[in-house]
């Protein structure tokens, strides 16, 4: 009883002081700044390789990225590729193939790229992503993962991505819907802790997607909406913050054990409610496939 009731406490002080020590940045440079900044020393780069979630990227994001690869491509770029969690999956999707495709995996970072192993076709780059080291018109896909979603000018980094992409190629890139902020925000009543604006810097929606394609040459393909169970930010006043890692691991459970198999048809189902009604408000992220005209 006693174990509970100081449990409580503690869990109490702690969103309190997750609120209180939130991030604020003071102006748009400094968010710019800071976001390219916190991955180069070799502690973070570190700490990001070990930490960064790898479970529900095989599973869940890496598929709907793959569906989006052509087995053709010969030129693909990875910006903004960090430890290589995406740069890897893709060399090994190449991997049974007489010709691979040249890879290029781009990062501000030294000390993140040092993380990727060495390839024969694969090329790794220190470089600003805003100024890339790559001819016109060149890849035939180019994505970033976890990338630009973080940046208040998304569109800086978008433009040299049309720029670089060969016409007819692929643009890949995953973001956080504004429509789910919003949705979240909007139930301010309901959630005590909407998602601040500024967690997630880039502010992409639907509709300034369509307006950067329709300025900027290309077509927006498809938006797709995923991660309805994983970090879907309505679930986060539902559950405290240490029922939602219980949450999260449970769900984990139900894909790596076989007794759980009719229950991860059950929550795939609903999961795919979301994605194939591409329901924007509902995801805490989707993926843009952008083709370049
Ligand atoms: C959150 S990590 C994502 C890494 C990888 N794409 C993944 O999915 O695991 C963001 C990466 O973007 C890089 N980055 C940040 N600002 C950049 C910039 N201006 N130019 C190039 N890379 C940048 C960081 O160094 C970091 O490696």
């Amino acid at each position: 009883m006693e174990f509970a009731f100081f449990k409580k406490i503690k869990s109490k002080i702690l969103s309190i002081l997750n609120i209180k020590f939130r991030r604020k940045f003071k102006s748009r440079h400094e968010t710019i700044s800071y976001k390219s900044n916190a991955w180069k020393s070799k502690k973070s780069s570190y700490v990001y390789d070990k930490k960064v979630e790898r479970f529900f990227f095989n599973k869940i994001t890496w598929p709907l990225i793959s569906k989006n690869i052509n087995r053709n491509s010969e030129y693909i770029i990875d910006v903004g590729a960090g430890t290589g969690r995406l740069t890897s999956k893709i060399i090994e999707m190449f991997n049974d193939l007489e010709k691979t495709p040249l890879i290029k995996a781009i990062d501000i970072s030294k000390n993140m790229l040092d993380y990727l192993p060495p390839k024969p076709n694969l090329e790794k780059i220190v470089a600003e992503a805003t100024n890339l080291p790559i001819k016109n018109n060149s890849a035939d896909i180019t994505l970033a993962m976890d990338f630009i979603l973080h940046f208040p000018n998304w569109e800086d980094f978008l433009h040299e991505m049309v720029r670089v992409t060969s016409s007819e190629g692929k643009i890949i890139f995953n973001y956080v819907p504004q429509e789910h902020i919003k949705l979240t925000q909007d139930l301010t009543l309901l959630n005590p802790y909407p998602v601040a604006y500024t967690e997630y810097t880039a502010n992409i929606s639907e509709s300034n997607l369509s307006k950067f394609c329709k300025n900027n040459n290309c077509t927006l393909q498809k938006i797709i909406p995923y991660n309805f169970f994983v970090c879907n930010e309505l679930f986060r006043p539902l559950l405290s913050s240490s029922n939602y890692i219980k949450f999260i691991n449970e769900y984990q459970k139900i894909y790596t054990d076989e007794k759980n198999k009719k229950l991860l048809e059950v929550y795939k189902d609903i999961e795919d409610l979301f994605i194939k009604n591409g329901d924007l408000k509902m995801c805490n992220l989707a993926l843009a496939i952008i083709k370049v005209n």
